[in-house]
């Protein structure tokens, strides 16, 4: 009898810790990354120990130069693990084969890219459908997503318009209404808001906390305060390193 309640008691308090306990989404042990340049190395991440829970709402700050796009361009498999450990839901990103790093930026990663990246050939509208057709939705589907995503980042209107028929805070727009229409665990911005006025830039965000609300994550650099205050937590880079250095835990 006693070992029996002893069991149930045990097996509530597993349980019970597992819905409670939250998921790290990402963890880094000793990251370094430097570019080769000519016959030198630029040492861009010099040693970054991290842990990103879950749901959380990331900023990251740091003068120029400092590392942030590096950074993010590691966390979204886009740069290689040169150095030291990055994991991502527990599994080591420099040990996944190439099909699995494909399946992770096509299903599991939003990157929004400074310079935007979309396919000037393409509308608004195509831009979107183009990767959600790279995750074989059905039609329908694909349709929903790119219409919910464009009406959420006010661009509906515009969604037969190229690239070059886009001022620069509406391409931003859709690069953003990209990454949400993907339903992503992860959306990783590169200073996503730069060229978006105050009330645009304050709806991107607002957009992007609701994403955080549905258990999601959110990962950007900025130089703003505004977007700033929209942050659980912010790691301000200095050349290279976290400032403050140590073993960062985000809850
Ligand atoms: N492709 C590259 N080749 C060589 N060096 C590079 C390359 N990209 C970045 N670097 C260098 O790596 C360091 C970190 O650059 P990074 O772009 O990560 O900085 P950042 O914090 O994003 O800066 P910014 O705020 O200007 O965007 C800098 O010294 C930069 O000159
Ligand atoms: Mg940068």
């Amino acid at each position: 009898m006693l070992f029996n309640t002893a069991y149930i008691i045990i097996c509530i308090n597993l349980f019970g810790f597992s819905l409670l306990s939250e998921k790290i989404l990402y963890k880094s042990i000793g990251l370094k990354f430097s570019y080769p340049l000519e016959k030198e190395k630029v040492a861009a991440i010099q040693g970054m120990d991290f842990e990103i829970p879950e749901k959380s709402f990331v900023t990251i700050s740091g003068p120029s130069g400092s590392g942030k796009s590096t950074l993010l361009n590691l966390l979204g498999l886009i740069e290689p693990v040169q150095e030291g450990k990055l994991f991502l839901l527990g599994q080591e990103i420099g040990r996944m084969s190439e099909k699995e790093k494909n399946r992770v930026r096509r299903y599991q990663v939003g990157f929004i890219f400074q310079q935007f990246h979309l396919f000037p050939i393409l509308t608004a509208e195509e831009n979107i459908q183009y990767f959600l057709t790279r995750q074989t939705l059905p039609k329908q589907e694909v349709a929903a997503r790119t219409k919910e995503a464009l009406e959420l980042v006010g661009l509906w209107e515009h969604r037969k318009k190229r690239p070059s028929e886009l001022s620069g805070g509406q391409k931003q727009r859709v690069a953003i209404a990209r990454a949400l229409a993907k339903q992503p665990e992860v959306i990783i911005g590169d200073e996503p808001t730069a060229s978006l006025d105050q009330k645009n830039g304050k709806g991107v965000m607002e957009i992007l906390k609701e994403f955080v609300e549905r258990g999601k994550t959110v990962i950007l650099t900025t130089h703003d305060s505004m977007v700033q205050s929209f942050g659980d937590m912010n790691l301000h880079l200095v050349d290279g390193r976290i400032e403050g250095g140590g073993n960062v835990v985000l809850a």
